[in-house]
């Protein structure tokens, strides 16, 4: 059974379904609203659970009334919460999303993501030491994903640094980091590069391997040589949120298989997570991610 560590965020998502994004300064009647469990960190973690995966969580939630459902959701999935802290006088993290048409808006608060220390990446040394991947991201301290980074790279376990929302990062870190898995618009900020150059030329000067995520057109990869593609899986959107969770949690869970192998399930799995509402909603079971697979050679 694959072992992962998820570092990152853990947040309530409140989402609203409109018929259209409303324009500044206009108020819109929507169709439908949920409240439901998010955060990248929560979303990796559950999305590499429910692929099979034993899964280790560090993170942190406030003492709201959000704090323990948000903790209980991931222990309902399988995921190990030893090392999420509860911090008082804080609140959880919140998302406030607006879907239309199978798109997003998203405005996070940080809130206890903010407190994730890199003390708590030490506390979680001996479950990382016999981890086979760590996935972390960017909605926690960045002192917390450099700890996260030299870490795994001191006990040889790979990190694979999932980096949103987009920051520029020190050349140095990433070549501590196994793989990056950006958009284009997120290499680009990444590598301090020009919005305009081409994402292909962008893959080439990372100074890691890059998998690059390009939406219904699949995904892109690169561990030296030409940048190789692999072709998105065609599905009805209803929610992108955790599109991008769901393929970075496959991309862990799966990376024993060879990278190609584990790009296409990471595709297939984040094209089905896209066809229900709510970032977990859509998250598959190894069996439906065959399934897929099976019914179209992508
Ligand atoms: O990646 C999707 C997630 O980003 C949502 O669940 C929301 O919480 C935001 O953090
Ligand atoms: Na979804």
């Amino acid at each position: 059974m694959t072992r992962l560590v998820v570092v990152g965020s853990i947040n309530m998502d409140l989402v609203t379904v409109a018929p259209r994004f409303p324009a500044p300064g206009e108020t819109l009647l929507g169709e439908r609203f949920v409240s439901v469990h998010g955060g990248k960190g929560g979303n990796q973690a559950v999305a590499a659970a429910r692929l099979g995966a034993e899964v280790h969580m560090v993170g942190a939630v406030g003492d709201d009334a959000f704090g323990q459902p948000l903790c209980d959701a991931l222990v309902a999935e399988g995921v190990d919460v030893k090392h999420v802290a509860r911090i008082e006088n804080f609140s959880s993290g919140t998302a406030s999303i607006t879907v239309s048409g199978g798109e997003n808006q998203i405005v996070v608060v940080p809130g206890a993501n903010a407190r994730i220390t890199p003390a708590q990446v030490s506390d979680a040394r001996r479950v990382m030491a016999c981890a086979d991947a760590v996935l972390v991201q960017m909605e926690i301290p960045i002192e917390t994903v450099e700890a996260t980074l030299r870490l795994g790279h001191e006990l040889h376990v790979p990190v694979i640094l999932n980096p949103a929302p987009a920051q520029r990062l020190p050349t140095d870190w990433l070549q501590l980091t196994r793989y990056i898995t950006p958009n284009q618009h997120e290499l680009a900020i990444l590598l301090g590069a020009e919005a305009s150059e081409d994402f292909r030329s962008l893959m080439r000067r990372s100074p890691c391997p890059v998998v690059l995520t390009r939406g219904a057109e699949g995904a892109w990869f690169r561990e030296g040589g030409e940048p190789q593609h692999q072709e998105g899986f065609h599905v009805e959107a209803v929610d992108s949120t955790g599109a991008g969770d769901t393929f970075n949690a496959a991309l862990a869970v799966f990376l024993h298989e060879g990278l190609p192998i584990a790009v296409r399930k990471a595709c297939a799995a984040a094209a089905l997570s896209v066809t229900r509402l709510g970032a977990r909603g859509g998250m598959p079971h190894p069996a439906e991610v065959d399934a897929l697979l099976a019914r179209q050679r992508g």
